[in-house]
């Protein structure tokens, strides 16, 4: 198989035209890439310019966090990566959490009866359901690959059925007809206000909003580093806070499942 071809137009317009709207150094638009994450690595290491982005309609080997296949159906979600450069500074760890938060900015400005969640470190929850998750890999040195997947049209019936009863869609929450173009509109923008350039630590008042959308503080919850206990809040850097029998332990790597049944949903 030859390499892909980018499109000239997507959704209708121009790529240059997308790109000067959302203010970004460039578009690359594909009909079907095997990653958009696999396929900006490779224009990060040429050089690529902070905030490059790169989208695909349908992806043949979506990747999620740990080595997980992501299921990526043409015109069925936004497929979408985006080259974040950093600071030696930042802990990496807190690209996730603040692009999470970025996500749900643009999911609720498209969608205001929607109130999505975070699930530390990289998904997007609505009402226990995960309607989206986030793939941060560094590309070399202060470059990091930040891929976003967002359900957006899926119906149940659209689902793996490993993944029915645990995944959503902005169609599935009542958001109808909701645009490909502006769900990545509305997330470049709401990343650009907190990722360009990203902090070095999390202030009190990104704490705040953190702290409002964070689906696991008050849970029991077991972390795939062997350390279970409640969740208590995300920290300044981004680690998850987790309390055992009266001391904070702070996670970093890995993934963490609530135990219990949940308040807020259990995934
Ligand atoms: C997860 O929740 O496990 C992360 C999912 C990330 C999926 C997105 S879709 C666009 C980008 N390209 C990929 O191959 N993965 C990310």
């Amino acid at each position: 198989m030859g390499q892909p071809e980018a499109l000239d137009d997507w959704e209708g317009r121009p790529v240059e035209e997308w790109a000067r709207r959302w203010g970004v150094p460039l578009l690359e638009a594909y009909d079907e890439l095997p990653s958009t994450n696999d396929h900006l690595r490779v224009l990060a290491e040429a050089g690529a310019a902070h905030f490059t982005v790169v989208i695909a309609d349908a992806q043949t080997a979506g990747k999620g966090r740990g080595g997980k296949h992501w299921e990526s159906p043409s015109g069925m979600g936004l497929w979408i990566s985006f080259l974040v450069r950093i600071d030696s500074e930042v802990p990496p760890i807190l690209v996730p959490i603040l692009v999470g938060l970025a996500a749900t900015h643009a999911l609720e400005r498209l969608c205001p009866s929607l109130r999505p969640g975070i699930k530390w470190p990289n998904d997007i929850e609505v009402e226990g359901r995960k309607l989206g998750g986030i793939l941060c890999e560094g590309a070399g040195p202060g470059a990091v690959v930040v891929g976003v997947g967002l359900n957006l049209h899926q119906g149940i019936e659209d689902f793996d059925p490993g993944l029915k009863g645990r995944a959503a869609s902005m169609e599935m929450a009542g958001c109808r007809g909701v645009s490909r173009s502006k769900v990545a509109g509305e997330l470049l923008s709401a990343a650009r206000s907190l990722v360009d350039p990203p902090p070095p630590l999390l202030d009190e008042r990104l704490r705040q909003e953190v702290r409002d959308r964070d689906i696991l503080t008050g849970r029991a919850v077991r972390t795939e580093v062997g350390v279970s206990g409640q969740a208590i809040g995300i920290g300044a850097d981004g680690a998850l806070l987790v309390e055992v029998e009266g001391r904070v332990q702070e996670i970093r790597a890995g993934g963490v499942m609530p135990i219990d049944s949940g308040a807020k949903g259990a995934t």
